[in-house]
């Protein structure tokens, strides 16, 4: 149930049958979860998004998080610092959809989204005609070199907590290189007690200790908060601000 709540409930539709044409209601939770036992048990732990996004142009699934809206966690950050991107780069991980990358473009940062999933860019870009944000499909576990340190604002939501937990620390590390010396660094995730089991996913929540690795490498916490669901307070989820110091303040 709690794994509901965080992805949101809606039914989609599920093709099965020898020839496809019975349909059934699936949670969509239960749908991804499947989709993400196929892929690990391929060894592919990346390869069920881009199954999970073709399906839902199929409409044979709906996207679980597909919220249509900036994370609100997101948003009242912004409105608590007051970020003007005018003159600088921003790069949103795992964009899906892009709204998180319009909005953060909206803000006046110069923005590159990137998803794993090609069709998950192409239906951004389709989302977005009009839009200035580069929606590009890129590995977070395997970022291009000249994404190292290139960026004033990187915004992580979700992406980090849909990988399984073997693989957090590469994906903590792929975001922490893209922030460039003075940047800043927003990690939204849902939170996991340091006791409980890693074991289901996908999601994968994220642990204290895990939010708290992303300040190493040069990156320092500005701040960490473990917020409670407004509606449900038990469940919480992490906002958490890093920076990478620039030259004068790593000299200083
Ligand atoms: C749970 S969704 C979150 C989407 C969006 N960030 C949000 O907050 O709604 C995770 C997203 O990360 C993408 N993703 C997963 N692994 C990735 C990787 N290794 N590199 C880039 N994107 C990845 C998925 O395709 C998916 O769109």
């Amino acid at each position: 149930m709690r794994r509901l709540q965080r992805l949101g409930r809606a039914t989609v539709r599920e093709a099965v049958g020898q020839n496809g044409d019975e349909m059934t209601r699936v949670d969509p939770d239960e749908y991804t979860r499947r989709l993400a036992a196929g892929s690990r048990s391929a060894h592919d732990p990346t390869g069920w998004f881009e199954r999970l996004y073709r399906a839902a142009e199929g409409g044979e699934a709906v996207v679980p998080w597909d919220r249509r809206a900036p994370h609100r966690l997101l948003v009242e950050w912004v409105e608590r610092n007051r970020p003007s991107g005018r003159g600088l780069r921003a790069v949103v991980v795992g964009c899906g959809f892009g709204a998180d990358a319009e909005y953060v473009s909206s803000l006046g940062y110069d923005t590159l989204a990137f998803d794993i999933a090609p069709t998950a860019v192409d239906a951004a870009r389709r989302r977005f005609p009009g839009s200035n944000v580069e929606y590009v499909a890129a590995d977070l576990l395997d970022p291009p070199a000249e994404w190292r340190h290139a960026f004033d604002l990187v915004v992580e939501s979700l992406t980090v907590q849909s990988l399984p937990v073997h693989l957090h620390p590469r994906a903590v590390d792929g975001v922490r290189q893209m922030v460039r010396p003075g940047g800043t660094l927003v990690v939204i995730a849902s939170a996991r007690n340091e006791q409980a089991s890693g074991d289901e996913g996908p999601p994968w929540p994220l642990t204290r200790a895990e939010v708290e690795s992303f300040a190493s490498g040069g990156l320092r916490t500005v701040r960490v908060e473990e917020i409670a669901d407004e509606l449900q307070p038990t469940i919480r989820r992490w906002r958490a601000e890093f920076r990478r110091d620039g030259l004068d303040q790593a000299r200083g």
